[in-house]
């Protein structure tokens, strides 16, 4: 007898909860957290020369085990993503089917998801919707329904669709079809799309993003740089009239990857991309060599108070709120609302100055437009347990920020 798995019989009763609103699989209720191999490791394929460096079964087993061995999984770090240069240059000749790499990947897709999956982690993959993927390997356009249903077998859960070698215009089509094709397998799996970052100028179509996406790649790639940070938050703040509202729960906006613990960021600057990304609601996916993160960069990425800042149940993306003298002023609604349903909100200061000193700011709670009658409680985020007291809505709100820094506060509406 044919038997119905639970995961189909809940994806089928979610569709019929929400008819058509938005991609409604289940999935990233929360913004998704993991590992990428694509900010560090790129397409380094000479395992001879880089053994732990080439993308191959070996590095992602790596990680798996890392995240789960080095506390990131306690902490929420779920997905370990392939990006691209995991394929063979040619699909196989009788099935037409996508095959890993024979060499690097020996043991085959289905035996490093199993290595992934009972770490307690889930498997994440990379393609492109075009002919080629960026690096040159097959991509999806002719045989959509045969990968959807390849990723499916191997048990992926994840998958990043990436456009280069494509047309754009096909991707209004594309993108969507792809995402119904990878839900009629009747397995979960995330839908990450970079259709947006392809447009240029244009403006995205967000109404089908979030009806069949549940993350997207907004804009330009990140390099290891401030510079590259700074560029980043400086779109999402040009366009964050148009981009803050697509957010919520199973469908974010993705400002690209975590790169801290890489060559890039001072320690002070890997505090303002871990603040910044939780306020933008951004998924936390971090790209690095985890054997190689530093403690103090590592207790950043693992900041439990931070991570929930972007792990909001809410799921309501914050924004750059004001500038004032090379300060920078984000902030987010947050739970815990109060009895008379006013937010909480998490506010970092963020520095653009380079003038070598710690800067000092004050701003009254209005200015912020901290508006709660009864004040607020404040937190430092990078201070774990502290307590900074009731602020009183008349009160003023004063910061020390260091050049190129952040600070980080929690404010709950009493
Ligand atoms: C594009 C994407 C990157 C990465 C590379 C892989 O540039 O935006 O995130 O996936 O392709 O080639």
């Amino acid at each position: 007898m044919h038997k119905t798995s639970p995961a189909v019989i809940v994806l089928l009763l979610l569709q019929l909860l929400h008819c058509g609103h938005a991609l409604e699989n289940g999935l990233a209720r929360t913004p998704p957290m993991g590992w990428m191999s694509w900010q560090r490791f790129r397409c380094i394929t000479d395992c001879n020369k880089f053994p732990d460096e080439c993308i191959s079964e070996r590095l992602f087993r790596r990680h798996a085990d890392l995240l789960a061995s080095e506390g990131y999984a306690d902490v929420g770090y779920e997905y370990v993503i392939i990006d691209d240069c995991w394929l063979e240059k040619a699909r196989d000749n009788k099935t037409n089917k996508l095959v890993a790499d024979r060499t690097r990947f020996p043991s085959g897709l289905n035996a490093l998801a199993d290595h992934v999956h009972n770490r307690g982690l889930k498997f994440g993959l990379y393609q492109d919707f075009g002919t080629h993927t960026c690096a040159g390997y097959p991509g999806v356009i002719d045989h959509m329904q045969l990968d959807a249903q390849t990723f499916a077998d191997w048990d992926v859960d994840y998958v990043k669709l990436d456009g280069c070698n494509a047309n754009v215009t096909d991707m209004t089509e594309g993108y969507p079809q792809f995402g119904r094709l990878l839900n009629a397998t009747g397995r979960p799996m995330v839908y990450s799309c970079s259709w947006p970052a392809y447009l240029e100028d244009a403006y995205p179509d967000y109404e089908s993003l979030i009806k069949h996406c549940n993350l997207w790649r907004n804009w330009d790639d990140i390099d290891d740089s401030l510079e590259s940070v700074f560029q980043i938050m400086d779109y999402f703040a040009k366009n964050q009239d148009s981009i803050q509202p697509q957010a919520g729960p199973g469908h974010w906006n993705d400002p690209d990857m975590l790169i801290l613990g890489n060559y890039g960021l001072s320690y002070d600057q890997s505090k303002l991309q871990m603040a910044v990304w939780a306020v933008l609601a951004a998924p936390l996916i971090m790209s690095n060599d985890l054997a190689k993160v530093e403690p103090r960069v590592k207790a950043i990425l693992q900041n439990r108070d931070i991570i929930a800042v972007n792990q909001d149940p809410l799921g309501i993306q914050g924004h750059r709120l004001l500038v004032q003298e090379y300060i920078e002023v984000w902030r987010r609604p947050i739970t815990p609302k109060n009895d008379d349903q006013e937010y909480s909100f998490a506010v970092a200061f963020v520095s653009r100055r380079t003038d070598g000193k710690p800067y000092g700011v004050t701003f009254s709670l209005k200015e912020l437009l901290l508006t709660n009658s009864k004040g607020y409680s404040v937190q430092d985020l990078f201070e774990p347990k502290s307590n900074l007291g009731v602020y009183e809505a008349d009160s003023q709100f004063s910061t020390r920020v260091v050049p190129n820094g952040v600070t980080f506060y929690k404010f709950t509406a009493l």
